[in-house]
């Protein structure tokens, strides 16, 4: 049996003794599953008080451990759903909930927050949390949040699969495409990176359109879908992998799947950082690229993707005030202190005949381009038909500087996984 403590089920009588206090609040078997189900029900919580509201709100037998390292030393074979109360979210105590989860695929992890902000939020999806809840609780949301979890372990995935209704695991590479100028070419390239990465990779692609007020993806790719990221949001404490699939509309001739934008501009405003965070996490744990879509201008939502993303595509189109926008954006990016390593500059329309040369661009901006895509009328034709370039014009240099991104991301993406 290997030496570490998390990957060793634990059956062990006496790591109530061993732990802080450890209880049992009802029940004479330590985290007897709730109403027969399937999970024992743990509280990590180190506050006493805190701990008996937790255990309060679970509705059922539980055990209460006072912290995370306890209930490492403390997991048996049996599944278990680890309530993670306030004392539980430094990032210390999310990396061992972390390593805990990925050891042990019967395990599950709720999050109770004080105070859910956006990093927050971040670092306990990718700590592979199930949900992160806000205190103080509504009456019955815990127990809610607990049965959807649970109905999650009947189709648990064998350990190393990548099932969309396990655990948060399949860390597909996340892109925010971006420009602070309107019109730049943002969804032309976010549609058509998409089809080239599902064509040349074969893999999932899911394309998430965080231009809530204006998206027009859908009509890109000539989608007329049933469901929205109003959707998603009004079901946000619940949503899981499973119920993510459901609202993404295929893009039948690529594969590729679309989270549209809401139908109606005024729903834009229902929508916060932190959700759009906890979507485009679940678009990850589904799929192998995830490509976000977004307006010209930084809010919440905008700055939470970007935060989160492995690559930042920044589309500039060449002319004066296209570079003096990318510019001031660039400068906004280095103040929030994105690590701009994670900045890919493309050059849209990269031959236009405007006196502006690529050199004097990149040195401008202080970023080399990555990809050069030229003006054609192939591209406003394809925007037209709402059938993307790459699949309308296979042969134009448009899809040739896109097909050769995708290729560099889809290569950097497998050597990352194999590093
Ligand atoms: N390389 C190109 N060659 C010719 N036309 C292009 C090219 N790239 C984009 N366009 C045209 O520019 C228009 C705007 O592109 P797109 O909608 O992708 O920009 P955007 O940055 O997403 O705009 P918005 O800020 O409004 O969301 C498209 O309808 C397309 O016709
Ligand atoms: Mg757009």
């Amino acid at each position: 049996m290997s030496d570490d403590p998390f990957s060793q089920p634990f059956d062990s009588p006496d790591f109530f003794d061993r732990s802080f206090g450890g209880s049992e609040s009802s029940g004479p078997d330590s985290g007897a599953p709730i109403g027969g189900g399937k999970a024992s029900i743990v509280v990590v919580e180190s506050d006493p008080t805190m701990a008996a509201i937790l255990v309060d709100a679970c509705g059922g037998p539980t055990t209460t451990l006072p912290d995370v390292d306890a209930l490492v030393n403390s997991l048996s074979s049996q599944a278990t759903i680890a309530i993670l109360g306030p004392s539980c979210t430094e990032p210390r105590h999310l990396a061992i909930a972390e390593r805990l989860v990925a050891a042990n695929p019967n395990v599950r992890t709720l999050l109770m927050a004080q105070e859910l902000s956006t990093a927050l939020l971040r670092q306990a999806l990718r700590a592979g949390v199930r949900d992160v809840l806000a205190l103080p609780l509504e009456p019955g949301q815990l127990d809610e949040a607990i049965a959807l979890v649970e109905a999650s372990i009947d189709d648990a995935p064998a350990p190393g699969s990548s099932s969309s209704s396990g655990p948060l695991l399949r860390r597909g590479r996340v892109m925010t495409v971006f420009s602070t100028k309107g019109g730049s070419g943002k969804s032309v390239v976010a549609t058509n990176i998409a089809i080239a990465l599902a064509q040349e990779s074969g893999q999932r692609v899911v394309v998430i359109d965080a231009d809530l007020q204006f998206g027009d993806v859908a009509v890109m790719m000539k989608l007329s879908p049933r469901h929205t990221v109003v959707d998603a949001v009004a079901n946000i404490d619940r949503l899981d992998g499973a119920m993510f699939e459901s609202m993404l509309i295929e893009h039948p001739s690529s594969g590729v799947e679309v989270l549209a934008a809401p139908l109606e501009p005024a729903f834009a405003d229902q929508i916060s950082g932190p959700e759009m965070i906890k979507i485009v996490e679940l678009a990850r744990s589904v799929a192998d690229f995830v490509v976000v879509d977004t307006p010209a201008y930084f809010n919440d939502v905008v700055l939470g993707c970007i935060e989160m993303s492995d690559d930042v595509l920044l589309v500039a189109g060449m002319d004066i005030p296209n570079i003096k926008n990318v510019k001031i954006g660039l400068q906004t990016l280095r103040l929030l202190n994105t690590p701009l390593e994670k900045v890919r500059l493309v050059l849209n329309r990269s031959d236009s005949k405007v006196k502006l040369d690529i050199g004097e661009v990149e040195r401008t901006l202080k970023l080399q381009a990555e990809c050069l895509i030229p003006s054609d009328i192939v591209v406003p034709v394809a925007v037209n038909r709402g059938t993307p370039v790459v699949q309308s014009a296979p042969r134009s240099g448009v899809t040739r500087a896109i097909e050769g991104l995708a290729a560099q991301i889809i290569g950097e993406s497998q050597q990352a996984k194999s590093a």
